[in-house]
C-alpha cells in the first residue's frame, strides 16, 4: 500500500480534526520562523489535505506550490482557498515522481506535517520519496517532516487497546470534536479510527516507524543537520504526541 484513499466522511470533518486556530496556537510560529531562519521563499506544502498550512503560509507572503493526490482533499483544499480568498497552486502528483515533474533546486523548503510519510509502508518507497524530496530542493534547502509517537503506542499497545490512550490534544491535531484513537497497533501497521461526535468516523491504516527509524532514513536518503523537536520543542522529549525533524539537503 503507497497511499491511503481519504474517505469523504473523513475528509468532511478533517477540519475539525484539526482546529485551525489550535494547530497555529501549538506550535507557536514554529512553522513561519523556521523557515525565516534558513532563508526560504519557495515552498512546496507535499501534502495539502485540507489547506490549513499552505493557506497559513500563502497569508504570510511565501510562495507556496501545494500538492494533493487525493481527489477528496484536494477538493475540499480549493473550497477552502476561496473561503479564505486566497489561491493554492495545485499539483497532484505521487511524492515519487515529483523529481520528475519539478526540476532540481526547485524549492527552498518541503513540508510534510500531519503524520504523512506514514501512510508509505515498504522502506524502498519511504526512500524513494525521501530522496525526491531532496532531488527537488536547493543546496541548503531544508525539509520540515513529522510523525506520531509510535514509539509510545507499540510499548503501551495493551493499555491503549484497553481505552487508556494518552494524547494531549494540544497539537497538529486539536479538535475537541473528533477523537482520534488507535484501534489495532502492530510492529507493521497501526489503525488510527476517527470519530466525530456525530457519530461519523473514518479509518486511517498507517505504518508504525519505529523509534529513530524515521530519522535514519532521512539521514540515509543524505540529509544532513537534522534537528529534532518534540511537540514543537528542541530536543527528544517521549512524553510528547508529535516529532519534527528540520533536515538540510
Ligand atoms: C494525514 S494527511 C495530512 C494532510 C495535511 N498535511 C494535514 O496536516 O492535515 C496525509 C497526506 O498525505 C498524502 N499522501 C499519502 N500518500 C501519498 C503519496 N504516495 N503521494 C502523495 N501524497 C500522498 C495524502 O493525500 C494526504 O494529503
Amino acid at each position: 500500500m503507497d497511499r491511503t484513499d481519504y474517505s469523504q466522511v473523513l475528509v468532511d470533518f478533517w477540519d475539525e480534526y484539526i482546529d485551525w486556530n489550535k494547530r497555529r496556537e501549538g506550535e507557536n510560529g514554529f512553522l513561519v520562523n523556521t523557515l525565516k531562519e534558513n532563508g526560504c521563499r519557495k515552498i512546496l506544502d507535499a501534502s495539502l489535505g485540507t489547506g490549513c498550512d499552505s493557506i497559513y503560509l500563502l497569508k504570510q507572503g511565501f510562495d507556496v506550490t501545494s500538492n494533493e493526490i487525493d481527489a477528496v482533499f484536494a477538493r475540499k483544499a480549493l473550497e477552502n482557498a476561496a473561503k479564505e480568498a486566497v489561491h493554492i497552486k495545485l499539483t497532484g502528483y505521487d511524492w515519487r515522481e515529483l523529481d520528475e515533474k519539478f526540476g532540481r533546486a526547485s524549492f527552498d523548503a518541503i513540508i510534510l506535517q500531519g503524520n504523512s510519510l506514514t501512510h508509505l509502508f515498504k522502506k524502498q518507497v519511504q526512500m524513494r520519496t525521501l530522496s525526491a524530496f531532496r532531488n527537488v530542493l536547493r543546496p541548503g534547502g531544508i525539509l520540515i517532516i513529522d510523525e506520531r509517537n509510535y514509539g509510545y503506542m507499540l510499548a503501551e499497545k495493551e493499555k491503549i487497546l484497553n481505552g487508556n490512550f494518552r494524547y494531549s490534544g494540544k497539537y497538529v491535531y486539536c479538535g475537541k470534536k473528533v477523537k482520534c484513537v488507535p484501534i489495532e497497533i502492530g510492529p507493521e501497521k497501526i489503525v488510527l479510527k476517527a470519530t466525530h461526535e456525530n457519530g461519523k468516523a473514518g479509518q486511517m491504516t498507517l505504518y508504525p516507524f519505529k523509534d529513530g527509524e524515521l530519522v535514519s532514513l532521512i539521514r540515509q536518503a543524505g540529509f544532513e543537520n537534522i534537528e529534532q523537536y518534540s511537540d514543537f520543542k528542541n530536543g527528544h522529549d517521549v512524553g510528547a504526541d508529535f516529532f519534527q525533524y528540520v533536515a538540510k539537503k
